[in-house]
């Protein structure tokens, strides 16, 4: 039985059809008898009502019914491609995939990976539509070719999947397919071979990572935006906060919102209500130009709301969107700039170790330009404590909290990629990442990444990209892989809080068994 296709929006791009079970077309050739013992109905029929007599099913109706979809093999039938638009209005990639029992949904988010990146994504040969953005030969492909190679699969053998979407696309940087069309696909199928084992998401994925799930990440909140990420003069991306003094993950998030409305109030007080507008993260964007203006406003929002010592800091800092030549210009979004402000990477280094020292921060992302791997191992090398020294000795002696020295966060450094991760455990330029599963293409590879830097004792930020989608996959790659840490945004927005909601769900569901990462953000085993 086929299923006639809608015609699709896009020209050439119509969705595949079903496949049908070999033989079907002959079925309305065959008598009744021939039919039954072709199926082996009798017999199974049979073991199904003896499984539900045996059970005493109290709907043994349900029970029977349930017991022969569970007999079904599994087993993809389609898969189909839609283009959708992210959360900055920019085209992105929509995948049905189909088994025989059900349908599984997912959306990625372009790479938008930094100049040399290993993956890229598929954007249209024919650039009038959608600023050079439109994903119509993405979508044109999954409906054709990835389709047809993934046809008749196993949806719970994610490797052979994720093997097989990448034996389609041998280009340099994955420009056949594109890691924009090959990860929705990767990660449909990774919801459709959870749903064929009846578990949770995170919970096959992480049987696939060989560990058992039960650690909910700490959520490293935007609530200052700049960068390339607001219209503002602030230099640095980012200013998150971590609440790693919360006892689970719903009092985190509650901490982190009390927060965020807290520091919108400092800032309508002290700015105006239009400086209480926000950036591509969530994250309010006032018109300062300095980071400890930033990070003053943030610590005051922290008092207010009274969890003073149970937040802690965090910078994006994004370095290579205003690194000019080997120099950082800080000013780099100001209309009135001098030119003379530059610094280099040792000004960096004084700018970051003075911070260091005055505010609670834990965790600075991306300090230095992608490939300023000299700066970035001079810096980390440092081990910079992240606490003045007489807050040091008392955390010291109170064991109130783990000490540990300032994270170091490789984003745009390492773009999620091996061979970049490599060099950087190798040369000790970082000691966490920023995984982007966008930057790599398939489920199986970002898990491959969180391996590798976990190997490396590094920390691992699960990570949502700027322009997002609603898809919530990275909450459950966060606890399955065990990552400790997730960055996905402001506590506002629906892309951002998509994640964050998915987590006190997964939360709700343990119970008694979730364990927060709280202090062991940087360093979760399980
Ligand atoms: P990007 O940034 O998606 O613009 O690379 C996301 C982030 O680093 O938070």
């Amino acid at each position: 039985v086929t299923i006639p296709n809608k015609p699709s929006r896009i020209a050439g791009a119509e969705c595949p059809e079903r496949s049908v079970v070999s033989g079907a077309d002959h079925a309305a050739a065959m008598s009744v008898q021939e039919y039954l013992e072709k199926h082996l109905l009798p017999r199974k029929i049979e073991e199904a009502v003896n499984a539900a007599v045996r059970a005493k099913a109290a709907d043994p109706v349900l029970f029977i019914s349930t017991h022969m979809r569970r007999a079904a093999p599994a087993v993809i039938t389609r898969v189909c491609a839609r283009q959708i638009l992210d959360s900055r209005g920019a085209p992105a990639v929509e995948v049905d995939l189909h088994t025989n029992k059900a349908v599984h949904r997912a959306s990625a988010a372009g790479p938008g990976a930094p100049e040399g990146a290993a993956v890229d994504a598929t954007r249209d040969v024919e650039k009038r539509r959608l600023l050079a953005k439109a994903v119509a030969d993405s979508v044109r492909l999954i409906n054709g070719k990835v389709s047809e190679a993934l046809v008749g699969m196993d949806p719970q053998q994610q490797a052979q999947i994720d093997q097989a979407i990448m034996d389609l696309d041998k280009a340099h940087h994955r420009t056949e397919v594109g890691a924009n069309a090959m990860l929705a696909v990767s990660i449909a199928a990774c919801k459709a071979g959870a749903a064929e084992k009846e578990v949770p998401l995170y919970k096959h994925i992480a049987d696939l990572v060989g560990k058992s799930a039960t650690t909910l990440p700490v959520p490293a909140i935007t609530v200052i935006n700049g960068g390339t990420h607001a219209g503002n003069n602030l230099p640095i991306q980012e200013i998150m906060i971590l609440p790693i003094g919360a006892k689970n993950f719903e009092e985190a998030m509650q901490m982190g919102s009390e927060t965020y409305h807290h520091l919108k109030d400092i800032i309508w007080e002290k700015y105006g209500s239009d400086s209480c507008n926000i950036g591509d993260d969530g994250g309010f964007a006032p018109n300062i130009s300095s980071i400890t203006e930033g990070l003053d406003l943030v610590i005051a929002a922290i008092d207010r709301a009274g969890y003073n010592g149970r937040i802690k800091l965090a910078i994006d800092a994004a370095a290579t969107d205003f690194c000019v030549g080997k120099k950082y210009d800080l000013e780099f979004k100001s209309a009135k700039k001098s030119g003379q402000n530059f610094k280099t990477g040792d000004d960096m280094i004084e700018i970051y170790s003075q911070l260091c020292s005055e505010y609670p921060l834990v965790s600075i992302e991306q300090p230095f330009d992608k490939d300023d791997w000299e700066h970035s191992k001079k810096f980390t090398t440092l081990e910079l404590c992240q606490v003045p020294i007489v807050l040091f000795i008392f955390y010291l002696l109170s064991g109130a909290h783990a000490i540990m020295h300032l994270q170091v966060v490789g984003d745009d450094l390492l773009m999620s990629d091996p061979e970049r991760i490599k060099r950087a455990v190798n040369e000790y330029t970082c000691d966490a990442l920023t995984l982007k599963a966008s930057q790599v293409g398939t489920v199986t590879e970002a898990i491959e990444a969180v391996k590798q830097a976990k190997d490396a004792h590094w920390g691992v930020m699960v990570s949502h990209r700027s322009g997002d989608t609603d898809d919530s996959f990275i909450a459950d790659l966060a606890v399955g892989a065990a990552a400790g840490q997730i960055k996905a945004g402001a506590p506002c927005r629906g892309e951002c809080l998509t994640k964050y909601n998915q987590l006190l769900r997964i939360e709700e569901e343990f119970g008694s068994e979730g364990v927060y990462a709280g202090e062991n953000w940087r360093t979760t085993a399980s």
